[in-house]
C-alpha cells in the first residue's frame, strides 16, 4: 500500500536505517527508528527517533505499539516482541520466524540442508572444546572454518583454523559450527527482493573483495566477473532462497563460486546489505527503495543498472586513528566524474569502523578501478 501517513518502525538506526529513512523520505513516508545510541546515523534523517534497546522485549513492544509496519536494519533484535506485535495486528517484515533462523548460523545452515540449498558441509558443536576434541580425534581435519552461532558480524565470529597452533590462539569460545573451507574462486552476493504478492526481483550479482587484515569487504564490483551461465545459476539460487525463507523485503544472499565449479550459499541477511549500496547511484531502483516497495507490497522496481560498471568502496576508519572524526581528501574525490560519496555521520572513528562508502560508476572495469584506487589513496577517515 502506498501511504504517506502509515508509520514505519525500523529496529536499528545505523547507516542502513539512515539510508532506508532517506529513501522513505523521498516518497514522504514516515519512518521511526529504535536504537540505543542517541546520535546514531539514522537519528539525523528519520521522522522520529526512540532511544532504546531493540533486543529488549518490553522496549520493542512499546516502540511497535503505535506503528503500522515494522522492519529491521539489523537481524539481532527481540523477535518475541515482534511476534507479539504481529498478534496485535501489526505488519512485520521480514517475519520473526525467518529472523530466528537467520540470526543463528547453526539454524541457518540446518535450514539450507533441509531445503536442499547448496552450502559448505558443516557440523554444529556445543562449544569450542567439543570442536577441538573432534579435530584431535580426526573426525574433522584442518584447515576448517569455525563460526560462532550468534552475534558474529563483519567477520568477527569467523576463524579460519589452519594449524594446531591456531587451535590455541584463534579458536572462538562458545556454541559454534565447523565448516569445510571452500576453495573460493569468486565471492559474490545477490540482493533479492520479494513482496507479499510473491513477486521477486533480483539485482545483478556483485563481486566482493576482502580487506586482508580487517576481514571486511573492502570493495565490491558490479557486475561480478563470472560467466553468464554462473550468473543465471546464482540468480536462480537467490530466488529459491528468498522463497524458501518466505521473506517479504530484501534478502542478501552471499555465495561462493568455487574452483571446482560449485555455487554454495554462505549466509544471508534479511535487510539492506553492504553489497547493495552501489544501487543508490548505479541502479534504476536502490536497494533501500526496493525494500520499502517490498514491505509495503508495492510493485518491485527495475533492478537494471544505469551504468556498465559500478565499484563500491567501504570507507573504513584509518587503522591508526581513534576519536572525533575528520575526513581528508574529500574535495579531490568530488572533483572526479562518477564518484559519489556517502558519509554515515558517525561522530567517532576507530580502526576499520565502517564510516561511509563511495560509489564509482564508469563505462569499463579498468576506468572504475583507476578511480577507485585514486579514491582509496586520497580519501581518509582520521581523528581530529
Ligand atoms: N566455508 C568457508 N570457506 C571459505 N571461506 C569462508 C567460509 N566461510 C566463510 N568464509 C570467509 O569468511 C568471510 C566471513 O564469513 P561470514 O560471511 O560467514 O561471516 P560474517 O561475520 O557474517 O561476515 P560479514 O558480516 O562480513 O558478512 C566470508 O566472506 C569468506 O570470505
Ligand atoms: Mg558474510
Amino acid at each position: 500500500m502506498f501511504s504517506t501517513t502509515q508509520k514505519i518502525g525500523i529496529l536499528g538506526g545505523g547507516q542502513l536505517g539512515k539510508m532506508l529513512a532517506l529513501a522513505a523520505a523521498n516518497w514522504d513516508f514516515k519512518t521511526f527508528c529504535l536504537d540505543p545510541t542517541p546520535e546514531a546515523p539514522a537519528s539525523q534523517v528519520c521522522t522520529g527517533f526512540t532511544v532504546g534497546d531493540f533486543n529488549n522485549y518490553d522496549e520493542v513492544l512499546a516502540f511497535g505499539r503505535d506503528k503500522d509496519l515494522l522492519t529491521i536494519e539489523i537481524e539481532h533484535v527481540n523477535t518475541d516482541a515482534l511476534q507479539e506485535l504481529e498478534r496485535l495486528g501489526k505488519i512485520v517484515h521480514p517475519s520473526p520466524r525467518a529472523l530466528d533462523i537467520i540470526k543463528d548460523k547453526g539454524l541457518q545452515k540446518e535450514f539450507y540442508r533441509e531445503h536442499d540449498i547448496p552450502t559448505a558441509h558443516f557440523e554444529i558443536f556445543e562449544d569450542e572444546k567439543s570442536l577441538k576434541k573432534a579435530i584431535e580425534s580426526g573426525a574433522w581435519k584442518l584447515p576448517l572454518v569455525q563460526k560462532t552461532r550468534t552475534a558474529g558480524y563483519d567477520g568477527k565470529g569467523v576463524a579460519i583454523l589452519r594449524t594446531l597452533e591456531d587451535l590455541e590462539t584463534k579458536l572462538l569460545p562458545g556454541p559454534c559450527l565447523a565448516e569445510v573451507l571452500a576453495p573460493i574462486e569468486t565471492e559474490i552476493a545477490i540482493v533479492a527482493a520479494r513482496n507479499a504478492q510473491g513477486e521477486v526481483a533480483i539485482f545483478p550479482a556483485v563481486e566482493m573483495d576482502f580487506h586482508p587484515e580487517a576481514n571486511l569487504v573492502e570493495f565490491l564490483l558490479c557486475p561480478a566477473r563470472i560467466s553468464r551461465l554462473v550468473e543465471a545459476e546464482a540468480e536462480a539460487l537467490a530466488e529459491s532462497v528468498i522463497r524458501a525463507f518466505d521473506i517479504c523485503g530484501l534478502l542478501a544472499v552471499e555465495m561462493f563460486w568455487t574452483k571446482d565449479g560449485q555455487l554454495l550459499v554462505n549466509e544471508v541477511a534479511p535487510r539492506p546489505h553492504n553489497s547493495g549500496h552501489h544501487t543508490i547511484d548505479s541502479a534504476h531502483t536502490s536497494q533501500f527503495e526496493q525494500h520499502l516497495r517490498a514491505i509495503c507490497d508495492l510493485p518491485l522496481g527495475s533492478t537494471a543498472s544505469k551504468t556498465p560498471v559500478a565499484i563500491m568502496l567501504n570507507l573504513l576508519g584509518d587503522p591508526d586513528h581513534k576519536g572525533p572524526v575528520r575526513y581528508e581528501g574529500v574535495e579531490e574525490c568530488l572533483a572526479l566524474e562518477g564518484v559519489n560519496i556517502h558519509l554515515y555521520g558517525k561522530a567517532l572513528t576507530s580502526p576499520f569502523r565502517k564510516m561511509g562508502h563511495v560509489t564509482i560508476t564508469a563505462n569499463t572495469v579498468a576506468e572504475a578501478m583507476k578511480k577507485a584506487n585514486f579514491v582509496k589513496g586520497k580519501l581518509k577517515v582520521c581523528a581530529m
